[in-house]
């Protein structure tokens, strides 16, 4: 049997130069041990991918990915990386569509699909948020929004291309506010994602993450649900015991057959 990967998903954000991220690795691979089935991924910097890959490279259960890059692989992009760029300094995913680049930087969905389209033909592993915005979520639009966010990646991609994508549901009201969706909330949006996945004749292999603001006191809860495959953590990420907290509790609310797991990682 083939079941997907539990998958703990650290995005740093702006936080962590070289130098924090090599201590931070240090430290946090000295607190948690390799366990089968259990992908434990970072999104540093990019100008931290290269140290952070670096200090992670003995242990195998460990990905280091970027957490934005243009389409494009070069050309008169000023102040953009490209994707040959991030894996040639060790970065084997990339995040495409967090809401903080759809929000901040004006990030659309075509742009994320081409993202997305472009990073898995180069081989890199697309992690794809997806999420509401609290007015969206008040005026009763969740279910459209996802759709909407998820439709354009489903037109991009080709069927096969789905055994190598990672998706996360982000709401944006639960993102660094301390306000996490609850695990029931959480549970019906991911079923949602997974019928619009096979409603789309799309594998249903995908593993689907839950960020926004998970911490060690509600990881347990939220991945005791089926429907969780793992969480992308910002805030309680940034410090290795705590980060290691949440993956040790997370860890132990799941149980998973062993063996045969089937993502195809970048
Ligand atoms: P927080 O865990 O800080 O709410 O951030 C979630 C997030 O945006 C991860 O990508």
């Amino acid at each position: 049997m083939t079941t997907r990967p539990l998958i703990f998903a650290a995005n740093w954000k702006m936080n962590h130069g070289p130098a924090e991220a090599r201590a931070f690795a240090e430290k946090f691979l000295s607190l948690t041990a390799s366990v089968e089935g259990r992908r434990l991924w970072f999104f540093p910097p990019a100008i931290s991918l290269a140290a952070l890959s670096q200090a992670l490279q003995s242990r195998s259960d460990t990905l280091v990915g970027a957490q934005n890059i243009h389409w494009e692989p070069k050309g008169a992009f000023t102040g953009e990386i490209s994707i040959p760029m991030v894996t040639e300094v060790g970065a084997r995913a990339v995040l495409a569509g967090h809401s903080e680049r759809r929000q901040l930087f004006g990030e659309t969905d075509e742009q994320v699909a081409r993202k997305t389209r472009n990073a898995l033909a180069a081989g890199v592993t697309p992690l794809v948020c997806v999420g509401e915005t609290l007015t969206e979520r008040e005026s009763g639009r969740t279910e459209q929004v996802i759709v909407r966010q998820m439709g354009t990646v489903i037109q991009a991609l080709a069927a096969a291309d789905w055994g190598r994508v990672v998706l996360a549901y982000e709401p944006v009201w639960a993102i660094g506010t301390g306000k996490n969706a609850t695990p029931d909330d959480a549970a019906q949006i991911h079923e949602l994602i997974r019928m619009e996945l096979t409603r789309h004749g799309v594998s249903a292999r995908v593993p689907i993450l839950y960020g926004g603001s998970v911490n060690g006191g509600n990881v347990a809860s939220l991945l005791s649900r089926p429907q969780l495959d793992g969480v992308l953590v910002g805030g309680a990420s940034l410090e290795p015991d705590k980060w290691a907290e949440v993956i040790d509790k997370g860890s132990r609310a799941k149980v998973r057959p062993s063996g045969g797991y089937d993502l195809v990682e970048g």
